[in-house]
């Protein structure tokens, strides 16, 4: 940014601030009675931002989370169209405290930083609105995966961007702000363009991120964690295994930046992340990367969704316009020991071995690792879909369950992930509310 044009900004935004000093509001408020309190932005300024978002009219039932919401123009409205709104701000605001009395409003207060709040502290919300804050921010990625945690549906994002127009075919960057050097405002700290805060908000986790437009260098920018499509009539892939795709077991956790591992089969040539809808609990999620890895095998490497409750969660994808796949469990900060009941007496797990060589007990790691094992109890119409190969509390996808033999075991064959490093495991057996007794089994190379 050039010196002049810094210049001609600073004194711009000091014109600004004495404007709004002398009106004391920076955000018009229209009053019940009609009246208004006057502040910097007017009224026609502060709908026209809302108009570039496709907000529901009706949001009677909805919990809406306003981020930075200053004097509080767009929380009355949330609320005016019937939500509950809980509005967040860096510090007590004054103004806003009595605009709410004014306009008789039920909004709930808090002051925080969104780079230090997530959905453990204040819940998840239907909408999210986080307008004119990311450029304030030291930490825009932080608080963008913030923002995802709370936001159980579609979180609207306004921020301050350098290219205006937008260029939607331009490498991703961020200007850095040291001191004043944008609008002579201190705390103003970034400056990315569109496909910076679209990359972003991306890699915080959102799964579907629409660019809506750029008027006066502000983007705006519909965040999703539902997918917006829904399935096709394609053949279905096939879940072959997950794995932590930096620890390479299987344990999952919201208190670290984790990414998993789905290794599937799909006879669909050519995929891209565009072309993976997966989804982990209630939330949709896209991959950062596909790579082939074998005639049909292809692996999907997603960030875990922010915000997910500490419990198992079910995880299937599909791809392009196919059906849903197998559905695998996902332990998400679960511990090892709780990943497994105390064992039953009706399900008991009688011989393991290796799924190629036979071995008993033994089973080889590597590429396209299987193991089989026979049990009593397995209940008739329970599949594949529904059995539960349990290795140290790791969900085993199961590929192949059989009839019961004269003595009554069945044979489950299960795949392992190929990572897995030699050592003595727990296996244990769970399907239709029973898990067996754990059987020792040793990985080997
Ligand atoms: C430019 S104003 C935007 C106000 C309003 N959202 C709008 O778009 O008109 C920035 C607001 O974000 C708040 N803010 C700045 N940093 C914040 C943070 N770390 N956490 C929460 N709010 C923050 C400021 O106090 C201020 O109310």
């Amino acid at each position: 940014m050039s010196q002049a044009r810094n210049e001609a900004i600073t004194q711009e935004t000091k014109k600004q601030i004495a404007e709004m000093e002398a009106l004391g509001f920076y955000h018009t408020i229209e009053l019940p009675n009609g009246e208004v309190l006057p502040g910097l932005l007017s009224v026609e300024r502060l709908r026209n931002r809302l108009t570039q978002f496709a907000i529901p009219a009706d949001l009677r039932g909805k919990r809406v989370l306003d981020i930075g919401a200053w004097d509080g123009f767009y929380t009355f409205e949330m609320e005016r169209r019937g939500a509950h709104v809980v509005a967040l701000d860096l510090f007590r605001n004054e103004k806003f405290l009595l605009a709410r009395d004014l306009v008789k409003s039920k909004a709930e207060y808090v002051v925080g930083d969104i780079c230090r709040l997530s959905s453990k502290d204040l819940g998840r919300f239907d909408i999210v609105l986080f307008f004119g804050v990311l450029y304030h921010l030291k930490h825009p990625l932080l608080a963008l995966e913030n923002v995802c945690s709370m936001t159980a549906d579609t979180a609207y994002v306004e921020s301050y961007v350098i290219d205006n127009p937008a260029d939607l075919n331009a490498i991703p960057i961020m200007e850095f702000y040291e001191r004043t050097e944008l609008r002579g405002q201190f705390d103003n700290w970034v400056g990315p363009n569109v496909t910076c805060l679209l990359a972003m908000a991306r890699t915080a986790g959102f799964a579907e991120v629409q660019f809506e437009s750029v008027l006066s260098s502000r983007a705006h920018v519909t965040c999703r964690r539902k997918w917006s499509t829904t399935p096709g009539s394609d053949t279905a892939p096939e879940i072959i295994c997950v794995e932590n795709s930096i620890s390479r077991d299987h344990s999952f956790s919201t208190t670290r930046d984790d990414y998993i591992s789905i290794y599937f089969r799909s006879a669909t040539p050519g995929i891209q992340c565009d072309d993976v809808y997966a989804e982990v609990g209630p939330y949709a999620v896209r991959p950062g990367e596909v790579v082939g890895v074998g005639v049909d095998g292809w692996l999907a490497v997603c960030k875990l969704p922010p915000g997910l409750d500490a419990q198992w969660h079910a995880l299937r994808l599909r791809v392009r316009k196919s059906q849903w796949s197998n559905t695998v469990r996902v332990p998400v900060d679960v511990a090892v020991e709780d990943q497994g009941g105390t064992g039953s007496e009706q399900l008991e797990v009688n011989v393991v071995t290796d799924g190629k060589t036979w071995e008993r007990g033994r089973i080889k790691v590597g590429a396209g690792s299987c193991l089989s094992l026979w049990a009593r109890g397995v209940p008739d119409g329970c599949d594949v879909q529904e059995v539960l190969v349990l290795l140290n509390g790791m969900n085993l996808p199961a590929v192949y369950v059989s009839a019961a033999d004269a003595k009554g075991f069945k044979q489950v064959n299960a795949t392992l992930p190929s990572g897995l490093p030699p050592g003595k495991f727990k296996l244990r057996l769970e399907c239709a509310d029973n898990i067996s007794a754990p059987v020792e089994v040793e990985l080997i190379k």
